[in-house]
């Protein structure tokens, strides 16, 4: 781990702030369906055997647990900028021997080979690397050509959901309970302020396309609280 990568930025200290607390919170705050996000994030990457993975932000490693859990030959490699979401999730990677690789490191300079993995894939990460087009460049570099790009992420918090009982619990009930429990309430305001300012989803989806990933794909989870986006790094890309 590079220890010179430790809590440089707000958003490093922020994260290392709560990371002990965070997959209980992860969990309680949305009511366990975060789990089912994930679960059908993997049904979407639909892992096989031999397939070489970058969950990039993996925080405490649920995207690659549920990734080899579902198949057991497959390799991932977990990159996250904080360290103490690495250290705060390596007793579960107790369970899964050597399948998932933990390295500090940046989503917009990756320590890799062009052309190194099949798929990379991003939950509740994208909204916190800025700017995202950094990031996107070198995801496309890495990904081997035909590779997969995949984003778990909230929706836009500007999209009223439920008549607006979605965006009330976001902005002034979360913050409370997320501020409550880790002693960080600021951590929780920037949850709600960084889902709110997060583009809709046909604006994300035309990002991409953007940054230069084709075959775009997307569909709203929970009626749209989480969105999951698909992109592929074109083989004549
Ligand atoms: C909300 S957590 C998501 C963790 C995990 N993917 C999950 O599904 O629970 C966001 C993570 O993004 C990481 N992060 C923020 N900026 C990053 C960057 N530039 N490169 C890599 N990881 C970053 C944070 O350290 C944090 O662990």
């Amino acid at each position: 781990m590079d220890k010179h990568l430790q809590n440089k930025t707000p958003v490093d200290r922020l994260f290392a702030s709560i990371a002990t607390r965070y997959d209980f919170l992860n969990h309680f705050l949305s009511l366990g369906v975060d789990f089912y996000w994930r679960r059908r994030l993997v049904q979407s990457i639909g892992p096989f055997p031999g397939m070489r993975v970058l969950d990039l932000a993996c925080g405490t490693y649920d995207v690659g647990l549920a990734l080899v859990n579902k198949e057991a030959r497959i390799r991932v490699m977990g990159v996250d900028y904080t360290f103490q979401m690495l250290v705060a999730g390596k007793k579960k990677l107790s369970k899964v021997g050597r399948k998932i690789c933990p390295l500090q490191g940046d989503g917009r300079f990756l320590p890799f080979k062009d052309n190194s993995f099949d798929v990379v894939s991003i939950a509740f990460g994208i909204r916190n690397i800025n700017p995202r087009e950094k990031a996107y460049k070198e995801i496309l570099r890495v990904l081997k050509p035909g590779g997969r790009f995949f984003i778990l992420e909230f929706g836009s918090g500007r999209q009223r959901i439920w008549k607006g009982l979605y965006n009330f619990y976001l902005t002034k009930i979360l913050p409370l309970i997320g501020g409550f429990f880790s002693q960080d309430r600021p951590a929780y305001e920037y949850l709600a302020r960084t889902v709110k300012e997060f583009p809709l989803a046909s604006d994300l989806a035309r990002e991409l396309k953007l940054a230069g990933f084709g075959k775009i794909d997307y569909f709203p989870l929970t009626s749209g609280i989480v969105y999951i986006h698909k992109g592929e790094k074109l083989a004549s890309g």
